[in-house]
């Protein structure tokens, strides 16, 4: 995965879509190590079964705290809906943050407003984000939609392509101009803002990024674990996929 190289933060995802995470983590915390680990030759995690994504993440989580991660950032929706829970009672001794659909604050930015929620089919169907929507649902249409096939599209990059514009018509392009705000329920789409917004119309769009990086600085904070250093953390990349060009991509992504 990566040399040994200790008291860092450990984040993963699928592949690229963590990296939207990982940026603001950085922004949040710019003197904090981190490694990010993408597990591109596995993606997508969105249409797999409930115990594979279980076991890859804890296989993942294994390997990152082998490596001397301090902290765990599970830069996935579907992950952390998955695994999170049972990771937590597995390493009570490690923070282990999570990313969840941003409908908190999506419900709390309207009054009374139609609110779509796109994310990968696993996110939509597991409790806890049925738990996620009775709790802040309520005075809201809250519109789920599962979204097959487009966090692996966007892997494959080239965001501007009209077959990812034909794809996201077909996903979302009936609720064109009918909704308040969109929920990005996967860390995929932040990288798709803007078609996003050029399918759907130019409404607020919320992601469970910052709340994330602000969960992470609190959990190290508790614990005493915040870096003492001054500098400019170090932000290394490592992928199970060997294809040429994947840590460049990662990058890519990284540096918008
Ligand atoms: N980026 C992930 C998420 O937030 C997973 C997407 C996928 O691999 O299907 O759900």
């Amino acid at each position: 995965m990566a040399p040994r190289y200790s008291g860092y933060v450990g984040v993963f995802d699928s592949g690229v879509g963590g990296i939207s995470v990982l940026r603001q983590l950085t922004a949040t915390l710019p003197h904090e190590d981190f490694l990010y680990f993408g597990d591109s030759a596995n993606a997508p995690y969105g249409e797999k079964s409930r115990d594979w994504v279980l076991r890859r993440s804890s296989d993942i989580v294994d390997e990152l705290l082998e490596q001397g991660a301090k902290a765990i950032v599970i830069a996935c929706n579907t992950a952390t809906s998955v695994a999170a829970a049972t990771l937590r009672a597995q390493y009570a001794h490690v923070p282990i943050i999570g990313v969840e659909p941003a409908l908190k604050p999506a419900t709390l930015a309207e009054k009374a407003g139609r609110i779509l929620v796109m994310a990968t089919p696993i996110t939509l169907r597991l409790d806890k984000y049925q738990q996620l929507a009775e709790r802040w649902g309520s005075g809201h249409e809250v519109i789920p939609v599962p979204c097959p096939g487009l966090a692996a599209r966007i892997e494959q990059g080239n965001l501007s392509a009209p077959d990812l514009y034909e794809m996201l018509e077909g996903l979302i392009g009936e609720y064109a101009g009918t909704v308040d705000s969109a929920v990005l329920g996967c860390t995929h789409y932040p990288f798709i803002a803007r078609q996003i917004r050029d399918v759907i119309g130019d409404v607020p769009l919320f992601d469970g990024t910052l709340g994330t990086a602000q969960q992470l600085e609190r959990k190290l904070a508790e614990r005493g674990l915040l870096t003492k250093s001054r500098g400019v953390g170090n932000v290394v990349f490592a992928s199970s996929s060997t294809q040429p060009g994947e840590i460049d991509l990662y990058r890519s992504f990284f540096e918008g």
